[in-house]
């Protein structure tokens, strides 16, 4: 499957945001991952409804919003979503999960359903054809900038076994966390191609975007 960058704009540059964004999209950047935190699913806050209209009149790049808010099920209709965009729900965040893929496909987008570090991999067995995809967490949810949670790597060649097995080959697996060029390597062999970077690769302070892109790009290969 193809290998994908999905930058994760709460560690950008906000000064200096839509040249940024341009730059993403000359580098031919897949995706942009759009943090949304409520202070109560996770302990802090990050980006919001209206950034994600903005991103949507400003850049072509379909996003990749990433819900750790409680009960998104009573709340999706407060964000914009186009064809081509993932949104990811947490598994643990309602008790409604089914309903709530559905709804975020009956909205036109694609569904991708995230998985904590300590939630196991059976959950999602009987959720496998309401998903496009699957979001590995490899840090606690919350905060950018910690350290991978190791027995993650081992959590998404077991997913890829049992997508394929299932089936369902063309169902991407998302890692998020700690992301950092030898950690996307991991998880680029365990199975995952959809790489959500931070401040361990593509924000690193020192290198300008595109020498990044090109290092991650050459990391995941
Ligand atoms: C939370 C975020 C973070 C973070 C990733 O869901 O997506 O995991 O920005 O970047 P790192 O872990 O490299 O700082
Ligand atoms: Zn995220």
């Amino acid at each position: 499957m193809d290998k994908k960058i999905s930058p994760s704009l709460m560690c950008a540059d906000f000064l200096n945001l839509g040249r940024e964004l341009q730059e993403l999209e000359r580098l031919g950047i897949e995706y942009l991952h759009v943090d949304i935190m409520d202070g109560v699913f996770v302990p802090n806050y990050t980006l919001g409804t209206d950034f994600i209209k903005t991103l949507h009149r400003v850049s072509p790049i379909p996003l990749d919003i990433h819900l750790m808010i409680d009960r998104p099920d009573s709340k999706l209709d407060r964000f914009e979503m186009r064809p081509g965009d993932y949104v990811s729900i947490h598994y643990e965040s309602t008790p409604h999960v089914e309903r709530t893929l559905a709804a975020i496909r009956t909205a036109g987008a694609r569904p991708m359903l995230a998985l904590n570090p300590g939630t196991p991999l059976a959950v999602l067995e009987d959720l496998i054809p309401s998903i496009d995809a699957v979001l590995i967490m490899t840090v606690n949810p919350g905060y950018a900038g910690q350290k991978l949670i190791p027995q993650t790597i081992d959590k998404i060649a077991r997913l890829r076994q049992l997508l394929d097995a299932s089936g369902r080959p063309d169902i991407e697996i998302e890692c998020d966390g700690n992301v950092s060029f030898p950690n996307a390597t991991l998880m680029s062999s365990a199975g995952a191609n959809i790489f959500v970077a931070g401040t361990s690769s593509l924000y690193m302070p020192g290198n300008p975007l595109e020498v990044n892109v090109k290092k991650f790009r050459e990391a995941v290969k």
